[in-house]
């Protein structure tokens, strides 16, 4: 008689872990925000990309002896990093603005003398496929390393329909050639471009019956298979007023495009309301969001997506008032907003410091708010954001065997070892 036995190479058991951190169970609103479901002496096992099985190391090294096995030396666990929002596309710096606001001009100063968004946009349009691919994926490398496993990645620096399509080819290109997953967002809606100065409603009008048709047709031609990507608008004063966002968005939702929205990041102009009545996936940035915007928004699905590298690097003091929208019950992640103009910060490390600080959070619930919620803010809960049997085996072993260290020191990296589905990829 042959005896099959059934040695899976591909198997491999994770163990030796001070404490695992699964974030199990699901997303968690308001006030739950912070279950870490935490295992002592934990162990982890993958196969053929995903989590097998997660419990204790002493039950699980006896039901599976014949995988390989990995000794992570009394380190803690905890879930890859989900970034729901960063503008990773672009060419060239802005160090000369950041000299400028040091100097007493504001963000929005700038940008409406044509500087900002529109001085990237230049450089963006002039940038070859291959330059934009290769300045982009350094800081897809440096955000890996960092230990987000899927990021979220905008256009927006072309505003018109060959560089912003250029984007997404960049973004298609990256995702094929780094282990990161990537999650497109579509955000011809991020400015007005110089050659609609003063003519915001035809551009709005533009982008409805124009731009967001043919984004449509050329993803479905050219990304075999994926999902739509997300819609976004920067709804600020000056930019896209309430109405023509509602335009903007309307549009996309008919075209079937899932929905986000940069809201009240210098002005409360009600976009967090619409995100909710719109069904948006998401609200980013919310740091003059109203108590009515907030009751709104916590009613629904929407995520509030805090993203304090940006007050912090603009220098201003005032943050998202996160307590508040927990004690309202809402849906809180955090990402980087990963950009050349107000935050060229790629760690989600160093967010969950300021999120401590500034937010008010505990490392517990900064930590949620990095994996598991900001999973939801780009619909990508069932396969990424915790240590959960089924979902994709992206996690990171840490440099020390306490999680909180994540929160308490910055400016490090504290990720020794990335596994992005269930591959080792050391620091
Ligand atoms: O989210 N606010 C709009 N977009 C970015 C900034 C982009 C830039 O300045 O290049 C943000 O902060
Ligand atoms: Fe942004």
């Amino acid at each position: 008689m042959i005896c099959l036995i059934r040695y899976n190479w591909l198997m491999k058991i994770f163990h030796n872990i001070s404490e695992l951190i699964t974030l199990a169970g699901g997303p968690q609103r308001g006030r739950q925000l912070g279950r870490l479901g935490a295992i002592a002496q934990g162990a982890i096992v993958c196969e053929d990309g995903k989590f097998l099985a997660v419990g204790r190391a002493d039950e699980l090294l006896e039901r599976y002896p014949q995988a390989e096995r990995v000794d992570l030396r009394g380190k803690a666990v905890v879930p890859g990093f989900v970034d729901p929002h960063t503008h990773l596309i672009w060419a060239g710096d802005r160090a000369n603005e950041f000299e400028m606001r040091l100097q007493g001009k504001s963000y929005m100063e700038i940008m409406a003398a044509g500087g900002g968004i529109l001085a990237t946009l230049t450089a963006t349009r002039q940038a070859s496929l291959e330059q934009l691919v290769e300045e982009s994926r350094a800081r897809v490398r440096t955000a890996f390393a960092l230990g987000t496993t899927t990021m979220e990645a905008k256009t927006g620096y072309g505003l018109d329909i060959e560089t912003e399509l250029r984007h997404l080819e960049a973004i298609l290109e990256l995702a094929r050639t780094e282990p990161i997953d990537l999650v497109p967002t579509y955000m011809g809606a991020h400015a007005i471009p110089p050659e609609c100065k003063g003519n915001t409603a035809g551009y709005t009008r533009f982008l409805c019956e124009e731009a967001l048709p043919i984004t449509k047709q050329w993803w479905l031609e050219h990304a075999s298979g994926q999902a739509l990507p997300f819609v976004d608008v920067f709804c600020e004063a000056g930019v896209f007023e309430i109405e023509e966002t509602r335009e903007i968005l309307s549009a996309a939702k008919k075209l079937g495009f899932p929905l986000k929205l940069h809201a009240d990041e210098f002005e409360n102009l009600g976009g967090a309301s619409l995100a909710a009545e719109l069904g948006a996936v998401s609200a980013d940035h919310l740091v003059k969001t109203s108590p009515e915007d907030i009751r709104r928004m916590a009613a629904s699905e929407t995520v509030a997506v805090s993203l304090p590298g940006t007050p912090f690097g603009l220098a201003q003091s005032q943050y998202t008032p996160a307590k508040e929208i927990l004690a309202a019950d809402g849906y809180l992640a955090l990402a980087t907003d990963l950009n050349p103009g107000t935050t060229w910060n790629e760690s989600m490390q160093f967010i969950q410091a300021l999120a401590c600080r500034y937010l008010k959070l505990t490392p517990a619930q900064a930590l949620a708010a990095a994996t598991i919620n900001s999973a939801k803010a780009i619909s990508c809960e069932h396969r990424a954001g915790s240590i959960e049997p089924g979902k994709q085996a992206d996690f990171l072993a840490l440099t020390t065997p306490d999680y909180r260290n994540l929160s308490y020191r910055y400016g490090s990296n504290q990720v020794a070892l990335v596994i992005k589905k269930g591959e080792l990829y050391p620091n």
